[in-house]
């Protein structure tokens, strides 16, 4: 267990060390344990959460929210476009500003080639943590909440095959962040990632070499693959959604041309079918239902989706809690 956490920034797991992810798992488990039997735990009386959005959420707004109340602190909803961003406030100036009013700042910012850079620009101007709530190459909460899920469905992840798969959606262009985190931090518990996509679709070529060098080191595997039934077949895990042909084409007219040449992407009951029995379907929401999962899917007895939904709460309640004392 690593208890060293204090003011620590989390923008991406990898640069967390295996220990320290595992005192998160840890402190993440006591803290849903706990929350099940009733006992308070007000780690964070008095402290506050700054929480600024370039983009729109459901999951990550409330379960931040929700969990700094429980913590005993309070988080601050912040629209960049109700603040003076607009106007010329700087990522030193939020860094700065805020973090001296607050106990840590946490900002979504997915705009391609700008939000892990803004992140990083209010870090280096923050003398308080910051944390990633999704940017335009990394999830770390989603992925945290997705590994902690996999570990209370399947127990050790070392062995286990985790099918990270494109699939169709009509809604728009979206992050590559949440395939990206996944390979990185899947890699590192040592489980066989498969990476499969349309040849328009690759993930960042840098951290796909990451997550192959994450496998050599864990134990695991890594391999990419291009044909949707094959990723299905005998997988553990599976988790097949949308992401955005950014390496391609930034223009969402033509991603969504692209796009169109694979609608019949969709995870459905055959497809399932092809897993491993108990396999568990996962998706971080939201998903475009019977575009690119069907109802009898997502709704099945296979789904996981609303346990992986609750478990951000926990683990960002860890990482709340291991960094601002
Ligand atoms: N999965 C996720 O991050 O959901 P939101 O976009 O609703 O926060």
């Amino acid at each position: 267990m690593q208890t060293d956490l204090r003011g620590r920034d989390l923008i991406t797991t990898q640069e967390w060390t295996r220990e320290e992810l595992d005192t998160v798992l840890d402190v993440a488990f006591r803290l849903k344990r706990e929350r099940a039997l009733g006992i308070p735990h007000p780690l964070l009386r008095d402290k506050t959460l700054a929480m600024l959005f370039f983009y729109s959420s459901t999951r990550t707004r409330s379960s931040f929210e929700a969990g700094m109340a429980q913590l005993g602190g309070h988080a601050a909803f912040i629209e960049s476009r109700t603040t003076q961003i607009a106007h010329g406030d700087t990522a030193k100036e939020i860094g700065e500003i805020l973090g001296r009013y607050f106990d840590a700042i946490a900002i979504r910012n997915v705009d391609w080639q700008i939000g892990n850079r803004y992140i990083r620009d209010v870090a280096e101007a923050s003398r308080v943590p910051v944390f990633n709530m999704q940017c335009d190459i990394y999830h770390p909460f989603q992925v945290l909440a997705d590994l902690m899920t996999i570990i209370e469905k399947k127990g050790d992840p070392r062995g286990k095959t985790i099918t990270v798969s494109w699939a169709y959606a009509a809604s728009y262009q979206k992050p590559l962040s949440v395939p990206q985190s996944l390979i990185l931090l899947m890699t590192r518990f040592g489980m066989n990632v498969r990476l499969v996509h349309p040849p328009e679709f690759q993930l960042m070529p840098e951290i796909v070499e990451q997550a192959r060098e994450n496998a050599r080191r864990s134990g695991g595997t890594f391999e990419i693959m291009d044909d949707f039934d094959a990723g299905f077949r005998d997988a553990d895990v599976v988790y097949p959604k949308s992401w955005g042909c950014w390496l391609t084409t930034e223009d969402p007219e033509e991603s969504a041309r692209i796009a169109q040449k694979y609608t019949d992407w969709i995870a459905d009951e055959r497809r399932l079918a092809l897993a491993k029995e108990d396999v568990i379907y996962m998706h971080c929401l939201p998903a475009d239902r019977n575009i690119e999962v069907t109802d009898a899917v997502i709704d099945g007895p296979h789904s996981v989706v609303y346990d992986e939904a609750e478990n951000r709460l926990h683990v960002q309640k860890a990482v709340m809690a291991l960094t601002m004392r």
